[in-house]
This record gives structure tokens, C-alpha cells and sequence, in this order.
């Protein structure tokens, strides 16, 4: 082997570690860069004024949010009771229905496979594997806000 073709080797295999060192000390600065850097920020929107929430029940209600500029929806459930107010997502934790409120027995039920939970949206029959997702919540100003991660 000649001495080009020998350095020409070797400079190709320092290019090649190189390239494969700045990709790993890259990937190492990403994971150790502060936590609240990769987390979603929670933003809240308002969701209905102090009069429109039930003293005591629930009422369904729409929630309009923005996430990078798109906006979407998502149907809630204000939920006023003895443990206090909370704000429900009407989203089955099984395979993602839409749950009813059944007002005679005083429990959602997802249409889809007859999952049931309770007032505090706690999984009580049927397939559902978690609770309702709970809505953190404020009120300020007599508005109801409601705290999503975007
Ligand atoms: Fe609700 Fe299956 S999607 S029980």
C-alpha cells in the first residue's frame, strides 16, 4: 500500500469518527438539556363564565384551544359535586369515544363497548383501563379556565 492511499485511509476514518462523535455528543446535550426544554407547557383557555357552571351536576361543554396556531376542540364535562368542582375529558381512556352523561344514574357511559364511570370520573365497569382525564383548572376574573399541554 502506498503512502497516499495509506493516509487517504486514514483520513477518511477520522472524518467517519468524527462525524459519528459530533452525533453523539449532540444527542448527549439533548438529553441531559433541562426537562421543561422537551416538556409541553401547559396553557389554559377559557372554557365557560362563573354563571354557566353547574352548582351542583354536570354540564357538557365544548372546549376551543389552540395549539401552534391550529385550533381544536374537545368535548369536556364540568362536574360539580361534594368533592368540589372539576373539568372531565369526555374522552373514553379505552379506545377513545366519546362518553355520555347518564343522568338518572349518575355516571358517564361510553357508547362504543359500555364503559362506565362515576361521577368523579373514576373507570367503574367495563373495559375502560383508567379514569377520565382530569382538567387542571382556575377561575379568575369569574371565568372558568382550563389547562391543556401544548
Ligand atoms: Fe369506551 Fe371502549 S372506547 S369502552
Amino acid at each position: 500500500m502506498d503512502t497516499s492511499r495509506r493516509e487517504f485511509i486514514k483520513k477518511a476514518l477520522y472524518g467517519v469518527l468524527a462525524f459519528f462523535g459530533l452525533g453523539f455528543l449532540i444527542s448527549g446535550v439533548k438529553m441531559f438539556a433541562p426537562a421543561a426544554d422537551r416538556a409541553k407547557e401547559l396553557a389554559f383557555f377559557p372554557l365557560a363564565h362563573e354563571d354557566e357552571v353547574p352548582r351542583a351536576g354536570v354540564r357538557k361543554s365544548e372546549l376551543v384551544y389552540t395549539v401552534s396556531g391550529k385550533e381544536r376542540r374537545a368535548r369536556v364535562f364540568i362536574v360539580s359535586s361534594r368533592e368540589g368542582l372539576a373539568v372531565l375529558s369526555a374522552t373514553c381512556s379505552h379506545l377513545g369515544c366519546l362518553v355520555n352523561y347518564n343522568r338518572e344514574k349518575g355516571e358517564f357511559v361510553c357508547p362504543c363497548h359500555g364503559g362506565r364511570y362515576d361521577l368523579g370520573g373514576n373507570n367503574i365497569a367495563g373495559p375502560p383501563p383508567a379514569p377520565l382525564a382530569r382538567l387542571p383548572l382556575k377561575i379568575v376574573d369569574g371565568m372558568l379556565y382550563v389547562g391543556v399541554k401544548v
